[in-house]
């Protein structure tokens, strides 16, 4: 962790950052306090002379990081989704980082792939081709399996890319911890948060089994959305090091001449990308969290294919329940149940002002609903209102974030497809059939019938659990006037185990 080769790499990364002319960008987009600043200008400027020189003709902060390799690429890419961290300018600048970097010989992936998976290449592929895509981390071949002639794509990672994004990140958390003890006025920006962020999720993405599982967790979910389909996992050609696919061939949603040609409507393409993303994240609470144009392609029957599972998102049962009310009070304009949702939820404490929160989430909803329809957005909604919520005290989450950038890159690419969609218009039946169905008394049932068929799977115990609690009962103390006692509890048990299993088998 400590060392000279760490202080040499933070000295090489600023002198590239002046050279490259981003420190200024940087430090003022992160608004770095003043003694930062200037440690970082006294470290970096005589040195300047030994950073990289990059590409000149990229905008500053694109360049320096180009120049600096795969780790500080990723890095950047990490950050454009975190505009709480760099501010909405330079995440917008890092948006734009190309993942792109010239491929490896594919002998050397073939070297890899025998390693991995014990087998020789021959024996496994009946044809391997040149690389298809190169970035930072993998590379991508096409390929025919030789026992059954299917088509596949074999993802492999860089040779000796674990080792080097390892020694890279040591050097982040050494410059984390110098810029903390720095400069205590910068932990506002928690820079030990934000490495062990990046950290969690380049390592998931150094691990291809984790991107398999991915794949095949977000195939099942999806298997029965219309127009939409997931390349499936070959497991037994699948490793660490090494991802097996099905091959699934498309033309890309990034060139609409190419749609057009192929004789697809870009208007239901359009909708469907949006309307598939909010039932993953909705319905399933498992969503593709990465799905610009470059990870999305159109197959020839004209549905959507997804690749990429590097980066996914999790929201659990209750977030998006709660989070469907919000949406919905604010399709509603019903700014008081918004501001009273928030406050059942727990997201803001108790001791807030709720009319002052309605007050403000008003000021959040109006300008919005106001825009001309195609310029409405759920991603500025969603944005504007976790500013709110954090003035009031809502802690940010991690998840919700990147829901909501997800949601700008989806909105994005939709709006490429078709630029007049209505975000509203598109995003409303799936919203409202989500309420229909997960909130209300239908809803409520089905909680009460999950809750008592996890009562009932006491049932057979109940008799011995009674029996043992009395048993006790009589050898121990008096038990205090006011408890209830527990027999009582353990007949109510039986009456819920019996009306649970037969609500669970309604159900
Ligand atoms: N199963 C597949 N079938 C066909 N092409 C694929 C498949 N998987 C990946 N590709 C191609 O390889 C490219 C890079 O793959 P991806 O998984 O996005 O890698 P990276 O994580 O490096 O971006 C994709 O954009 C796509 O063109
Ligand atoms: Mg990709």
């Amino acid at each position: 962790m400590r060392g000279p080769h760490n202080i040499i790499r933070l000295i090489r990364t600023l002198a590239t950052l002046e050279r490259t002319g981003a420190i200024g960008v940087v430090l003022e987009a992160m608004d770095a306090p003043p003694r930062l600043r200037a440690v970082a200008r006294v470290l970096g400027w005589p040195f300047k002379w030994l950073g990289l020189k990059g590409d000149p003709a990229l905008p500053p902060a694109t360049r320096a990081l180009t120049a600096l390799g795969p780790a500080y690429i990723k890095f950047g890419q990490i950050l454009s989704t975190r505009p709480d961290i760099v501010g909405d300018e330079l995440a917008l600048q890092l948006k734009y980082l190309q993942d792109k970097l010239p491929p490896f010989p594919v002998e050397v992936a073939k070297r890899m792939i025998e390693e991995e998976l014990s087998l020789p290449v021959d024996q496994m592929f009946s044809s391997f081709s040149e690389p298809v895509a190169a970035a930072s981390i993998a590379q991508v071949h096409r390929a025919r399996l030789a026992e059954t002639g299917e088509d596949v794509a074999v993802k492999v990672l860089r040779p000796g890319i674990e080792k080097a994004f390892r020694k890279d990140i040591d050097a982040f958390y050494f410059a984390a911890r110098a810029i903390e003890t720095l400069s205590p006025a910068s932990r506002r920006l928690r820079p030990m948060d934000v490495i062990r962020h990046f950290e969690g999720v380049v390592l998931g993405e150094l691990d291809l089994r984790l991107e398999s599982a991915a794949a095949a967790e977000f195939a099942a979910n999806t298997a029965k959305d219309e127009g939409f389909r997931v390349p499936q996992p070959v497991w037994h050609l699948s490793a660490r090091q090494v991802m097996t696919l099905g091959w699934a061939e498309g033309v890309s949603m990034s060139d609409n001449a190419a749609i057009d040609a192929a004789g697809h409507d870009r208007t239901v393409l359009g909708a469907r990308v949006l309307q598939l993303f909010l039932n993953h994240a909705l319905r399933d609470g498992y969503f593709h969290a990465d799905m610009h144009q470059g990870n999305l392609k159109v197959g020839a029957d004209g549905a959507i294919i997804a690749y990429d599972f590097g980066i996914m998102g999790r929201l659990d049962e209750y977030t998006r329940r709660v989070y469907a009310e919000i949406l919905f009070g604010f399709i509603r304009k019903d700014y008081r149940r918004v501001a009273e949702v928030h406050f059942e939820a727990g997201y803001v404490p108790a001791d807030r002002e709720i009319d002052e929160f309605a007050r403000a989430l008003r000021v959040v909803g109006e300008p919005i609903f106001g825009m001309d329809a195609s310029r409405i957005s759920m991603a500025r909604l969603l944005s504007y209102l976790f500013e709110v919520t954090e003035r009031f005290g809502m802690e940010t989450r991690t998840e919700l974030i990147l829901l909501q950038r997800t949601m700008v890159v989806v909105e994005g690419v939709a709006r490429s497809l078709d630029p007049h969609i209505n975000i509203w218009q598109v995003a409303h039946p799936v919203v409202e059939a989500y309420i229909a169905q997960n909130v209300g008394p239908r809803a409520l049932l089905r909680d009460l019938g999950k809750t008592l068929q996890v009562v009932a799977r006491f049932g057979p115990k109940l008799p011995g659990m009674v029996e043992a609690r009395l048993v006790q009962q009589n050898a121990g103390p008096k038990p205090a006037p006011h408890a209830v006692h527990p027999v009582i509890w353990m007949t109510a048990g039986g009456a819920l185990v019996a009306v649970g299993v037969a609500l669970g088998a309604l159900l």
